[in-house]
């Protein structure tokens, strides 16, 4: 483990690119932004991120997913579930959206992100008009019926610790961006409601990208 001295930036200088992002957004035709979704788990965020990328990338936007269960296999497979750890997991993450907005590129989230919070330092470290924050709203009741990868029950037994809903807490967003109720509303009608709000939004800005919106 490196010690402080060894991981500081002191000594590191940064390098400015003359590909900047204003000519990157120019080239793509959009702007990039951080389409940050949060809820429990089974709430629908992955299912939602990944269609709403579908029609992004269909439209001829730049996109990428970063997603909880995935991200926890490689760069933030050292973590555990405790507090701490999700903050440095929603952390890492975070930097790396930073980076992706540099690149030009419209990033979409899915990580239960359970504190305000820690959803908070994201937005101060991105910027506030670069974040979008997207609550999948879902009663527990629901996502435990759903339970697609058997942890709720799991959870429910004991099995496993802190698990949020259950034995971890989460907090609902008090002013997100957009909210969207999984249980009520069809993928289809979420799907739409975020793409014209994006429209809204102006993420479109030339005719290199198609328009944003159906
Ligand atoms: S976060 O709280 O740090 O934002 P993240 O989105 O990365 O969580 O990972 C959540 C996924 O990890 C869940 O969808 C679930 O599949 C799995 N998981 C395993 N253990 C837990 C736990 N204790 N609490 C919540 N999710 C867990």
């Amino acid at each position: 483990m490196a010690n402080n001295s060894e991981i500081n930036s002191n000594n590191v200088v940064w390098h400015k690119a003359t590909v900047t992002r204003e000519r990157r957004e120019q080239q793509n035709g959009h702007r990039s932004v951080s389409l940050w979704f949060t809820g429990l788990s089974g709430s629908g965020k992955s299912t939602l991120a990944h269609a709403v990328e579908e029609r992004l990338h269909q439209q001829g936007c730049r996109t990428f997913v970063f997603d909880g269960d995935n991200v926890r296999h490689g760069l933030c497979g050292d973590l555990t579930f405790k507090q701490e750890d999700r903050s440095e997991n929603i952390r890492r993450i975070s930097e790396m959206i930073k980076l992706f907005l540099e690149a030009g590129v419209i990033s979409l989230s899915a990580f239960i992100s359970p504190l305000r919070i820690d959803r908070q330092k994201v937005r101060e470290l991105i910027g506030d008009g670069n974040f979008f924050e997207i609550y999948c709203e879902c009663p527990l009741e629901v996502c435990e019926e759903r339970d697609v990868k058997g942890l709720y029950k799991k959870a429910r037994r004991g099995e496993i610790k802190n698990y949020t809903g259950i034995s971890a807490p989460y907090e609902e967003p008090l002013n997100p961006g957009l909210k969207v109720n999984t249980s009520k509303q069809s993928l289809d009608d979420c799907v739409e409601l975020i793409l014209t709000t994006l429209a809204e939004k102006g993420v479109r800005i030339n005719s290199n990208c198609k328009e944003i919106d159906s």
